[in-house]
């Protein structure tokens, strides 16, 4: 069995195919998973690097990975022997090892219960292993904390990537007006999503053009992220941030509330997240699949060039 791992933080050179690995063992809460693909976040080659070593430190040998789509192997004992899964269940969802899981770069991979749901109908594995972190980002910060309605005005920053791809589609479905901001090459390809006004941030500054809008979604951070409170209704304007802790100077300046957009996914989030992709139709874009064993070089595709949707490991 493969297991894609890192023994030190450090760039794709850290990073080794394993398969003297021992099958993780199942325990109470648990499920074994034959992994068919697995998904690729920025959070990924961040945790490689070592950025949330103060935070979460990993324990070496570490398997990278998160997002999975994949067939149940083996379910551990409940408390109470009733279980929603059985064995060969497709589902999806995550496995890091910073929340209990073994890892989802690997062949096999063992996840918390509640961190999985079933596999979308209309999905096949490797869109599935597309989604559970960036649908439930998408899901947590325009249903739950901006609670979008029909006629509302959304500006969704980086609308080309993981996390704002399905956001226009989930914003386009609770009938919002949509602007995103993207590079040139990319504006087709939100168009399709179902964006209504598409902003080139290389040429035009989004500011301009756009007023009064109800939310803004931030996945870019930065100055992107400050000159964003311009463009939301005085009083009344929300701003969820993937990347920046709320400003308090400038929620003050411009009577906007903000949001740093911490993503939990679990089985329930999961589980709404499925309903919603199998009731409408919902595309997931795979601008590139690597095979697993390439996962260093997936990694170094995800940090400088900036996928079109998302990349995904065939396992
Ligand atoms: N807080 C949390 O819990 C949480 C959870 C998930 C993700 N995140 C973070 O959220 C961020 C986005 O995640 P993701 O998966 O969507 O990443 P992604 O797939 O890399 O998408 C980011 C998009 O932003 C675009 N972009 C870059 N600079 C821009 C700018 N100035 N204006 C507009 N668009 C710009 C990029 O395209 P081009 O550069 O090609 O234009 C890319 O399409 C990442 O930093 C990730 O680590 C946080």
């Amino acid at each position: 069995m493969k297991f894609i791992q890192i023994k030190r933080y450090g760039n794709s050179d850290v990073v080794e195919v394993n398969d003297t690995v021992s099958v993780p063992a199942v325990s109470t809460g648990k499920i074994l998973v034959n992994v068919k693909a697995s998904g690729v976040n920025p959070a990924d080659w961040k945790i490689r690097e070592g950025y949330f070593q103060q935070m979460a430190p990993l324990q070496f040998p570490s398997t990278l990975g998160s997002d999975f789509s994949g067939i149940v192997k083996q379910i551990g004992e409940d408390d109470d022997m009733s279980s929603d899964f059985k064995q060969g269940d497709e589902v999806y969802g995550q496995a890091s090892v910073l929340s209990g899981g073994s890892g989802a770069f690997a062949e096999l991979a063992l996840a918390n219960k509640d961190s999985i749901a079933h596999k979308p109908k209309t999905l096949n594995h490797l869109e599935a292993a597309a989604l559970p972190l960036v649908g439930v980002c998408a899901w947590q910060a325009l249903v739950e904390n901006i609670g979008l309605s029909k006629d509302q005005k959304i500006l969704v920053h980086g609308g080309a990537g993981g996390i704002g791809s399905i956001a226009i589609q989930l914003a386009k479905h609770l009938g919002a007006h949509i602007a995103t901001t993207v590079s040139t090459n990319d504006k087709q390809f939100v168009q399709q999503l179902g964006a209504d006004q598409i902003i080139d941030y290389k040429k035009e500054n989004f500011e301009d053009g756009i007023h009064d809008y109800d939310a803004v979604l931030d996945t870019v951070g930065g100055e992107t992220y400050k000159r964003s409170f311009k463009v939301l209704k005085k009083g009344s304007g929300i701003i969820i941030s993937m990347l920046e802790q709320p400003n308090a100077e400038l929620m003050s300046q411009y009577g906007i509330k903000a949001i740093f957009l911490f993503s939990q996914v679990n089985r329930q989030r999961l589980t709404k997240l499925t309903q919603w992709l199998d009731q409408n139709n919902i595309k997931v874009n795979i601008d590139k699949t690597f095979p697993l064993d390439e996962a260093g070089k997936a990694l170094d595709y995800q940090k400088d060039l900036h996928p079109r949707g998302k990349i995904v490991l065939t396992v």
